[in-house]
């Protein structure tokens, strides 16, 4: 069976926001995705609303429901975003001001985990499924699963960043530990962050893992191979 696919869109909406244009709106680029392969939107609200926009969760829910997969912050003003327009599900991810990307996953300390167990509450109460974005060790994966989210999306980058072949083989042996560990408590298992059409594979092969979310790669390749061989070709890989 083919892992799912979630393909992040936020890039379409740098490059309207580049010029302060109604295009390239990515609802377009949803319709397109979701008609060409991939099984999920994945769009990611940031405070400062640099690429993805409100106005883009409220369209992106309304036209699609069951399909969107919000990623935000803790912050109290992207719980209450989420709790509006009710996305399939949200994963909660780290967010500091200024950085390019985000850069790893959650460091669970007390009053991070006491925040995070009343967001999961509100956004259970509303049927929306939690995801955490967590590094690949087991004792994330373990709080992941006390605080109640449904599912871990296992980070990445450090993978994706691996500068020999024996750093890269020692990443994917984590991914597959916290991947095998994060199922036996009953998570469902994500992956992303960095993934292109040349790493994905090792880690799609790694059993356990449900769902890619992947966005900067498919974005890119879609300025030369347009958006439906960009997603359908990636798509097939998995
Ligand atoms: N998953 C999470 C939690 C992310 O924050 C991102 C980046 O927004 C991605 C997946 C997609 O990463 P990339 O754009 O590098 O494919």
């Amino acid at each position: 069976m083919s892992l799912k696919l979630g393909v992040n869109i936020d890039h379409i909406a740098t490059l309207r926001q580049a010029r302060q244009a109604p295009y390239p709106d990515p609802v377009d680029a949803a319709a397109i995705c979701l008609n060409t392969g991939a099984d999920f939107i994945v769009v990611h609200l940031r405070k400062d609303q640099r690429h993805i926009q409100e106005r883009d969760l409220a369209l992106l829910c309304k036209y699609f429901p069951g399909k969107i997969h919000l990623e935000c912050s803790t912050a109290p003003e992207m719980e209450k975003a989420a709790l509006k327009y009710k996305p399939f599900s949200v994963c909660i991810v780290p967010e500091n001001p200024g950085e390019v990307t985000t850069t790893g996953g959650l460091k669970f300390t007390p009053k991070t985990n006491k925040r995070l167990l009343e967001m999961i509450e509100h956004l259970h109460k509303k049927h929306i499924l939690v995801s955490l974005f967590v590094s690949p060790v087991a004792a994330d994966i373990r709080t992941a699963a006390k605080l109640g989210a449904d599912i871990v999306e296992l980070c990445t980058r450090d993978y994706s960043e691996a500068t020999s072949a024996k750093q890269a083989r020692k990443l994917l042996q984590d991914l597959a530990l916290a991947s095998l560990l994060a199922n036996e408590l009953g998570l469902e298992v994500h992956a992303g962050h960095g993934l292109d059409y040349h790493n994905v594979l090792a880690v799609a092969d790694l059993g356990g893992i449900s769902c890619m979310n992947i966005g900067f790669s498919i974005v890119t390749r879609s300025l030369f191979a347009g958006l439906p061989t960009a997603v359908s070709e990636m798509k097939e890989l998995l």
